[in-house]
């Protein structure tokens, strides 16, 4: 089922005559961003953007306009340069830089047994898991750090509006040297760059583990393979579990769930 964008008697069944006041409510349905049979994960994922309020692909046609596509050689012939030394996939489809909803709701959904009190998500964009948060998480903290500006300003906008609590979104380099990665429960990454760049957010956080234990939800090829080649003691107590979208790595707690019943 598509959702059409700000209808007064919402698709999810409730009907409230304030349009803001209704999303609210809506995001707090168990079933708003949950997988929809029929309908796949990224369409699903483009509906409730729009849903939202989100502007993701004029804001992306922008950065496109102004920086040069990931895809590009660095040579000097092109006028526009790259936004930064990081990898910010300016030129990626809005669908595949994102991480669906319901990916999202369907790991949280399982590490919520585990009563986390801070997620991080080290390379945000729009921010979708502090959303989804409020949602399964409501009373945990979200704190999501993202270097370029315009998806940043784009996700405050939307918060705003939804009025979210609990999340802390900063315009950040994580590369930089004075960034320290905030202590969390679960740190969630999804290949935000080159993997060189990934491998030095991996050996910060590994230096973590000596004093707490935490979760790490990966998502990507690049960041997959290093921690299971690279860096065992995020793994090595416990057996990961792979989804075919994502990984989970427990530092210490036991990963004692099924991934066929959190599919069904
Ligand atoms: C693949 S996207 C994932 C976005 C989000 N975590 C999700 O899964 O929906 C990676 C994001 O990391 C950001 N990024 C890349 N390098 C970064 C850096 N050095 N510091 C902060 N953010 C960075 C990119 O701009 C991009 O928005």
């Amino acid at each position: 089922m598509a959702i059409e964008p700000h209808r007064k008697d919402s698709p999810f069944g409730h009907q409230c005559c304030d349009p803001q006041e209704q999303l609210r409510k809506e995001i707090l349905l168990d079933q708003f961003f949950k997988e929809k049979p029929g309908l796949s994960n990224l369409q699903q994922a483009k509906d409730i953007d729009s849903h939202l309020g989100f502007k993701i692909p004029k804001i992306e046609r922008k950065l496109l306009k102004k920086y040069r596509a990931y895809y590009k050689k660095s040579d000097s012939s092109n006028s526009k340069g790259f936004h930064s030394e990081s990898e910010t996939w300016v030129g990626l489809h809005p669908q595949v830089l994102l991480t669906p909803y319901a990916e999202i709701h369907r790991f949280l959904t399982f590490l919520k047994s585990y009563d986390p009190k801070i997620v991080v998500d080290l390379g945000a964009a729009y921010r979708r898991i502090g959303i989804v948060m409020s949602n399964i998480l409501p009373t945990a903290q979200f704190k999501g750090f993202e270097i370029v500006t315009e998806r940043l300003e784009e996700a405050k906008r939307v918060y705003a509006s939804l009025l979210l609590e609990n999340c802390q979104i900063e315009h950040q380099n994580i590369l930089d040297d004075s960034f320290e990665i905030p202590d969390a429960d679960i740190y969630f990454i999804y290949d935000f760059s080159k993997l060189e760049d990934i491998n030095l957010i991996l050996r910060k956080m590994y230096k973590k583990i000596q004093r707490r234990n935490f979760f790490v939800v990966a998502k990507g090829d690049t960041v997959r393979t290093l921690i299971e080649a690279k860096f065992p003691r995020f793994w090595s107590n416990q057996r990961p579990i792979h989804s075919k979208e994502w990984s989970i790595y427990s530092t210490s707690a036991k990963l004692n769930f099924s991934l066929s019943r959190l599919e069904n």
